[in-house]
């Protein structure tokens, strides 16, 4: 009996699984599969040089705390079983088929990119943006276009009434001299500096009882230096529906508490002002040849009838949006990857050996620590297939060969630790946190020469 479980244990510990995105939701999944020990090899390819995912190009930089779990999800690349490949793109550098053919298990983690679309005139107007390109401007992805803000920017309009709208219309209003002990990288904080922005309006297709935000987030914008909240008290009238939110979502409740105290405020004669308007979508972006305005229609019987906004920005903070990777089934619809357990499925059935976590599988919803037992699942499906999966043809060793056979930059765990050194020492020179390098040449530099 002890020889058989022997036996078994050293086939198990055979075993070699891959993850693909270095996020919450793969480096929780990292987490768990080392922790089972089944594994001999698992390796994590990163399309970006730095790991983390929107950890580090999402979550806020005047949020440090949270941005501060990348030292928890770091954790893994700590054993000897777990290597980095960063600055690998699966679908450019190396195939999902390449990877399927040399690891027993291919876990798939790579979130959401793009952002959903309004389907409105004007929306691809200059000035017209997607949250995910200016949050990924704004905390300094190397890959993401630098964004000029408009000359003479007066107005801003953030379209959705989730978290990410919150984080824009904080970071947009914010006195920007706050930003400078942040991670913001200095080019984006000087910009913000430069801009002569006064009023970030947020718009919401329902209400406060049904809005996406959370309390301490919504709270905080409450309590920025130098900036009024205004939200006219009529468009907080409270229906039946909205009662019976109230009723039974503590959320809705404080949501519905905060706004409606806010609207009672006095105003102050601050330096900047957000406006909350519930009841609202855009039906049309106003401009020739720039963003000039937006015509929000009412979105319920009694809201009074259109109003007209003058802006130069409009961000749309509607959700972010998948993108198929190639070779993988992918939902349209949903922007997601069909999977039964997070087994991926295909028209046929499972595809042996495949496996989704994260936002790709569930959606574009839910904080980083929603990713965790999402990750614990997908293990636990891994795991239970291991012992029926024929081992692959090839092996991590091919993948690493044909990476250099392809010329590709892989970036290892020590690079990244090395630029991370470089981006501390820059925030600390100024008294502040880590400021996160935007540009890759500089990431490449740093890497290959340490301090430039
Ligand atoms: C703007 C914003 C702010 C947020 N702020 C907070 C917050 O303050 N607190 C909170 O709890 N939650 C926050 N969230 C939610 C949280 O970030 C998500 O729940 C979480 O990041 C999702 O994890 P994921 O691993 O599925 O995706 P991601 O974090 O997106 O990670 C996916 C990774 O895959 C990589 N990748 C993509 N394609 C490829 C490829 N082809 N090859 C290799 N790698 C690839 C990406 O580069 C990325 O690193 C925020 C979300 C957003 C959008
Ligand atoms: N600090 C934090 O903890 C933090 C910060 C940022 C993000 N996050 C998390 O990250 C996740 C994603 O956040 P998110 O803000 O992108 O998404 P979200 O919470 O799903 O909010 C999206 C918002 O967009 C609205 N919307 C969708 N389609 C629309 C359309 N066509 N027209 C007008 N409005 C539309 C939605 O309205 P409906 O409700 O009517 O559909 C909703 O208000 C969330 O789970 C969030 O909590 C957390």
């Amino acid at each position: 009996m002890d020889i058989w479980l022997d036996e078994e244990m050293e086939h198990a510990k055979a075993r070699t699984a891959a993850i693909i995105g270095a996020g919450p939701a793969g480096l929780y999944l990292l987490a768990e599969l080392l922790e089972a020990g089944t594994f001999r090899r698992i390796d994590v390819f990163e399309a970006a040089p730095a790991p983390f995912g929107l950890v580090r190009y999402g979550v806020a930089p005047d949020h440090p705390k949270t941005r501060g779990i990348s030292r928890v999800l770091a954790q893994g690349f700590e054993t000897t079983e777990a290597r980095y490949f960063g600055n690998v793109t699966v679908g450019k550098d190396v195939t999902l088929e390449e990877l399927r053919r040399s690891y027993d298990a291919v876990a798939v983690s790579t979130g959401m990119r793009g952002d959903r679309r309004l389907n409105i005139a004007g929306e691809d107007l200059p000035g017209s943006i997607g949250a995910s390109e200016l949050v990924a401007w704004y905390t300094g992805h190397p890959a993401a276009p630098k964004i000029s803000l408009p000359e003479h920017l007066r107005t801003a309009v953030v379209i959705g009434a989730g978290n990410v709208a919150l984080d824009i219309a904080r970071i947009l209003a914010r006195d920007a001299e706050s930003l400078v002990p942040t991670s913001m990288p200095r080019a984006v904080v000087d910009a913000l500096k430069a801009s002569t922005l006064r009023d970030v309006h947020v718009v919401a297709r329902r209400g406060p009882a049904q809005a996406k935000f959370t309390s301490p987030e919504l709270r905080e914008i409450g309590k920025l230096d130098d900036v009024d909240v205004v939200i006219d008290p009529a468009c907080l009238k409270l229906e039946a529906e909205d009662q019976a939110e109230i009723d039974t979502r503590r959320q809705a409740k404080t949501i519905v508490k905060v706004t409606t105290e806010w609207a009672q405020r006095p105003a102050t004669d601050a330096a900047r002002r957000i406006h909350f308007h519930f009841w609202r979508r855009p039906v049309r972006i106003l401009g020739d040849t720039a963003v000039a305005g937006v015509e929000l229609e009412p979105t319920r019987p009694g809201t009074a009838g259109p109003l007209h906004l003058t802006a130069e920005l409009l961000i749309r903070a509607i959700g972010y949006r998948g993108s198929p990777i190639p070779g993988l089934p992918f939902d349209e619809a949903t922007g997601t990857v069909p999977s039964d357990d997070g087994r991926v499925v295909d028209h046929s059935g499972p595809v042996a050996g495949i496996y989704v976590t994260g936002w790709l599988r569930r959606g574009p919803t839910g904080v980083i620590g929603t990713n965790r037992p999402d990750a614990a699942e997908v293990a636990e499906s891994i795991l239970a297939d291991m012992p029926d999966r024929n081992a692959p043809g090839g092996s991590p060793e091919d993948v690493e060969l044909l990476l250099a056979s392809r010329g590709a930059d892989r970036l290892t765990w020590d690079d990244w630790r090395r630029l991370e050194t470089y981006e501390t020492e820059l925030g600390q020179a100024q008294g502040g946190d880590p400021i996160v390098v935007d540009d890759v040449e500089t990431v490449l530099r740093v890497i290959a020469h340490g301090e430039s």
